[in-house]
């Protein structure tokens, strides 16, 4: 397949508002992903590098889960290590503001119907991810293939000096129906945004360094509220499904 590398924007100086409207738009309805470096800049980023190394060294990562139990250990399907995260919590203040800004370009691209049908209605909690560095990665999976709700997969990562010829851990993303591959470097302060249904298989590939990433999925208002139904009728229970991401293979 062709290989395609993130290009980065001259977006510098822009207000979210223009980076949605002039950049993340028209990189997803034409390419269903986009990225974005330099989103926090090197402050902010460096604090929330900061706060996610000390719930790292707090021991507030649990083994990464699996929608459904298997008899294959879920280690050899995804390898890292995450915590969820609200954004309140203390020392997750500059988490927090982290997901006030993604919620800010989300909230920007997707108004007055411009990502089409995705009006989005809600989101996830902050999953913060950690590879250790084993040589443990995350098999080629759809985030949402059954349509449980999410439209938009964001993920923010914050590794320095990230050399996939040393290090592994590209993200492969194999659009549907394309003879492509997007390899994404989990580089610094770069936001990658990508519709999170059957069109993007995605992959993580084996890491030999510490890898952290932070995602968060937003809901689109009416898949969300038919699979809450679906949920309900199945189990007779109002409780909203955690979502979980999923270990299948598309
Ligand atoms: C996931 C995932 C990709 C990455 O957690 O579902 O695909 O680059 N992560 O960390
Ligand atoms: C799973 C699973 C079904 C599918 O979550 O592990 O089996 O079709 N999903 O993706
Ligand atoms: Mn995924």
């Amino acid at each position: 397949p062709v290989e395609a590398q993130a290009i980065p924007a001259m977006t510098a100086g822009w207000s979210p508002e223009r980076i949605a409207q002039q950049y993340i738009v028209p990189c997803m309805r034409y390419y269903g992903i986009c990225v974005k470096d330099g989103f926090l800049g090197l402050p902010l980023g460096e604090r929330v590098l900061k706060e996610v190394e000390i719930l790292n060294q707090s021991g507030s990562f649990r083994g990464g889960q699996l929608v459904s139990q298997r008899a294959i250990p879920s280690r050899s399907i995804r390898g890292d290590q995450i915590a969820w995260v609200e954004g309140h919590e203390p020392g997750c203040k500059n988490i927090g503001l982290l997901m006030a800004h993604i919620d800010e370009a989300v909230m920007y691209s997707a108004m007055n119907g411009q990502l089409g049908n995705c009006v989005i209605n809600g989101r996830t909690k902050a999953m913060v991810a950690c590879y250790p560095g084993d040589g443990t990665g995350y098999v080629r999976h759809v985030d949402n293939p059954n349509r449980d709700g999410r439209c938009i997969t964001c993920i923010y990562y914050l590794n320095k000096d990230w050399d996939f010829k040393v290090h592994g851990g590209l993200l492969q993303i194999y659009p549907e129906g394309q003879n492509m591959v997007a390899n994404i470097e989990p580089l610094f302060d770069r936001l990658l945004i990508f519709w999170s249904d059957r069109r993007n298989p995605h992959e993580v590939r084996p890491a030999f360094a510490t890898r952290y990433a932070i995602t968060v999925w937003y809901f689109d208002a009416k898949e969300r509220a038919e699979a809450k139904e679906k949920y309900r009728l199945a189990t007779g229970q109002k409780g909203v499904q955690v979502p979980v991401t999923q270990s299948s293979k598309p």
